[in-house]
């Protein structure tokens, strides 16, 4: 079974948006493991020094934290400068800054309850990509993380705000993948596992660390060739695809 070598994103400066949280740990891990330097941005100086401790000494060396809230256009604007600072070269980022969200009717938690998923769950894709985008190298890519919900079948009762921020979220980053051109690349992945506070929860038809080593080699230039697509993730042949450099 192939994984990664460490050779992928050697010496590279990379970031993860929502590094802190059940997938962006998986994607710190795949990018740390991939060769990278990693920049993680976070709101909690706790959550940080929490994703710290679960990589481990070794892994950590190569972490650099940074508090803030890419959330709003301020914040978003002081994480860019933040980053400017650290970096004069990015080569990769990834983003999964938003939580799942249900209650036993969208209807009956009303307007306000909407309101705050849109905002809380889609507007920071808008303000991380703002940000990031003109940061990084125009070889590189960015690469975002979707879940099933807003896709297929009809919305779960309770589900339709998140539902309704899934696929405005492809959209929104298919819109932004337009505009760049391919350079950098970007793509958003709508992703079939189930990742918790603890790791890979039992039945996830993937592991977080196949997620990890999906968006790592979607990020190097093994996959070069993949841009602006809508990638629906569920099974470990496409893993062992984009490990190969065969999954355009
Ligand atoms: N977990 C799964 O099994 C699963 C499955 C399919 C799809 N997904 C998708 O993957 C994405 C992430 O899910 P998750 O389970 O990893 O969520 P999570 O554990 O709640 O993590 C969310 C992350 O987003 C960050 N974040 C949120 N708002 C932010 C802001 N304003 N500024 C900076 N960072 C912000 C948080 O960082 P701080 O709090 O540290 O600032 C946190 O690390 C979601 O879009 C979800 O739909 C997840």
């Amino acid at each position: 079974m192939l994984t990664l070598t460490g050779e992928e994103l050697a010496g590279r400066d990379t970031l993860v948006v929502g590094g802190t949280g059940n997938v962006g740990t998986f994607l710190v891990d795949a990018f740390l493991r991939a060769g990278a330097r990693v920049i993680v941005p976070s709101r909690s100086p706790e959550k940080l020094e929490r994703l710290r401790h679960r990589l481990g000494p070794k892994k950590a060396e190569h972490l650099v934290e940074l508090t803030g809230n890419i959330g709003t256009p301020e914040g978003a604007a002081d994480v860019q400068q933040q980053l400017r600072d650290l970096t004069d070269d990015l080569y990769a980022a990834a983003a999964a800054p938003a939580s799942w969200h249900q209650t036993s009717s969208m209807f009956r938690a009303g307007f306000a309850d909407f309101q705050n998923v849109i905002e809380t769950r889609l507007y920071p894709h808008y303000l991380a990509a703002e940000a990031v985008l003109p940061l990084l190298n125009q070889e590189g890519s960015y690469t975002t993380i979707n879940g099933p919900a807003g896709f297929g079948r009809a919305p779960m009762p309770g589900t339709g705000s998140i539902a309704v921020v899934a696929a405005a979220q492809a959209k929104l980053i298919e819109a932004f993948a337009v505009e760049t051109g391919g350079r950098p690349r970007v793509n958003d992945v709508i992703m079939m596992a189930f990742l918790g506070p603890q790791g890979t929860r039992p039945g996830s038809p993937l592991t977080g660390e196949q997620v990890g080593d999906f968006v790592a080699s979607l990020a190097s230039s093994a996959d070069q060739g993949v841009h602006q697509q809508t990638i629906y993730l569920h099974e470990p042949r496409q893993v062992e695809d984009a490990l190969a450099g065969t999954f355009a």
